[in-house]
Parts: structure tokens; C-alpha cells; sequence
């Protein structure tokens, strides 16, 4: 296991006021709303909000600032894996008489940003391609952009940015390669019925399928649900996250 980061954009998921708000049991998922920031390991090792304290911080705890923004790596296994009644992660699939394939609404990385697995490529290529980047929080691209296709707005955390990969120069068929052999890592997997799980102990799913909007494709599905983002100098990291020995390194947006 290794720890990498990804400088993914804030999760534009859900208004945060909704999390800020006690709900009918009186719970208040997160107390600091806009200034939530999500540290990562960072946050785990000095115990912050969310974590359990930290069991080994007399030797850990100094590690922290180098570690903001990181994540353990998830493993691939499975990402594709979906209900039979839903059989694919991706928006705008037709079957051989060209009727639309119902799809799974699944929601990748730490923070459900990426919405598809071809979200999820196309993240791995073009992140860190110029043209495609934009000082931008999520909702708030440029007109003419669209977001996640040719707009990705700014990073989470930019202590560990990591340019390693970024612009790998893939074509959209190649893209498109790399999501077919993520849906290979599907237990069960069955090259002759590819798009459906043969997993014997799939879990019986009651919800419902979604079916493809007019005009959403895999690359832009979920994107009718943006919601615009803060400006994070609005609202500056919280306090007991950002103001908890030993600080971060440099101040967090
Ligand atoms: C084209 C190449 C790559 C593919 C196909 C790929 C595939 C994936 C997939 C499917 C996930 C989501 C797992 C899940 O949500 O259940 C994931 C997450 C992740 N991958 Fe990759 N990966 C690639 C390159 C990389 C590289 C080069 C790094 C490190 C530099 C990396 C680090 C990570 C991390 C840190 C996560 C977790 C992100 C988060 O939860 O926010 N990946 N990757």
C-alpha cells in the first residue's frame, strides 16, 4: 500500500450548510461547514475531526504536516462492480438494438467528485494539462468549458501535489481502453455477458437504475447535479483542523 495524492477538485457533492445543520436526530455531521478542509492522513495523525486518536502519535504525530492531503491508495478491484438490474457505471451506453443500458450512479475518489469511470481516466490525463486547468472552485467554470471534460477546477490541498502522472497523452478510444479493463476487475467478470457481475453474492439492490438525460454522456454525467463551491478564501480551514499542532506547512487555502 503507498500513500499518493491526487489534487483532486473540493467535492461540489452536496451544499455543505446541509452538513453543517443538525438533522432530525440532532446530529450535525460537520460542525465547520465551508471550512472543512479534508487533511487526509494529516488530519488523522494529529486526531482532528472524524479520527479516532491517533494510537502511535508520540512517534507519528511530527509527520503530520508532510502528510496533509493524503490518502491511503484504493484498490481497482471491483470498482465497476454494479447491480444485474443496472449493469454499467457509465451514462449514454446503448445495447446492440441501440436501446440506453440503465446505469449505476457510482461516486469515486475520497470525495465522490468522479462521477464514472471515464471521469476517472480522463482525471489521469488531462489533469495537470494547462489548457484544462482554471483557478476555479467546481460549478464555477469558465463559459465555453465544461467541467471535467475540458475545465478541472483547483486542488484540494496543495502541500503534496503530486505531477507525477497527469498528462499521459491518451486518445479518447484509449481512454475509453482503460475503462473496459477496469470493468474486467469485477468479481465474476464474464467475458461473454461483460457488462454483467456473475458475483454470486451480489447484493440484492431495491433502488432504481438511472437512465441517461438527453444529451449526458459517461464524461459529463452527474454534472447536472454541480453545485457551485465557496471561494475558499471565504472561508478560511477551520480552526480544529488547521490550527492543531503541528501545523500544517504552509497555510491551507
Ligand atoms: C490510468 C492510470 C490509473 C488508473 C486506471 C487508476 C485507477 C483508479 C481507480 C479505479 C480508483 C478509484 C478506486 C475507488 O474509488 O474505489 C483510483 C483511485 C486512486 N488512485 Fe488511481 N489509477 C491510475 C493512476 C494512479 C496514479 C499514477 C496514482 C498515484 C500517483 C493513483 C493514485 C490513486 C489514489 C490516491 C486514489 C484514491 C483517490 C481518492 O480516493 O481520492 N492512481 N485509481
Amino acid at each position: 500500500m503507498g500513500y499518493a495524492n491526487e489534487g483532486l477538485p473540493l467535492n461540489p457533492r452536496l451544499p455543505l450548510f446541509y452538513e453543517s445543520t443538525p438533522d432530525r436526530f440532532g446530529f450535525t455531521p460537520n460542525p465547520d461547514g465551508f471550512r472543512y478542509r479534508d487533511l487526509g492522513f494529516g488530519n488523522f495523525l494529529r486526531s482532528g475531526p472524524q479520527s479516532a486518536p491517533n494510537p502511535n502519535s508520540a512517534n507519528w504525530l511530527q509527520f503530520a504536516p508532510s502528510t496533509d492531503g493524503q490518502f491511503q491508495v484504493a484498490t481497482a478491484r471491483d470498482v465497476a462492480l454494479t447491480p444485474p438490474q443496472c449493469p454499467t457505471t457509465e451514462a449514454g451506453q446503448v445495447d446492440a438494438n441501440g436501446k440506453p443500458i440503465p446505469y449505476f450512479q457510482k461516486e469515486f475518489f475520497h470525495n465522490g467528485y468522479i462521477k464514472s469511470l471515464k471521469q476517472l481516466v480522463h482525471f489521469y490525463n488531462t489533469r495537470d494539462v494547462g489548457n484544462f486547468e482554471f483557478n476555479v472552485t467546481s460549478g464555477h467554470c469558465p463559459p465555453g468549458t465544461t467541467e471535467k471534460v475540458d475545465c478541472w477546477p483547483m486542488k484540494e490541498v496543495l502541500q503534496n501535489l503530486d505531477m507525477t502522472t497527469g498528462m499521459l497523452g491518451l486518445t479518447d478510444q484509449e481512454e475509453n481502453q482503460i475503462v473496459t479493463f477496469l470493468q474486467t476487475l469485477t468479481d465474476g467478470f464474464d467475458p461473454a455477458n461483460p457488462t454483467v457481475s456473475t458475483y454470486k453474492n451480489i447484493d440484492t439492490f431495491t433502488g432504481q437504475c438511472m437512465t441517461t438525460a438527453p444529451g449526458v454522456t459517461a464524461s459529463t454525467q452527474g454534472n447536472e447535479t454541480l453545485t457551485p463551491t465557496w471561494s475558499l478564501t471565504q472561508f478560511p480551514c477551520a480552526t480544529d483542523i488547521c490550527g492543531v499542532a503541528p501545523l500544517p506547512s504552509m497555510p491551507i487555502p
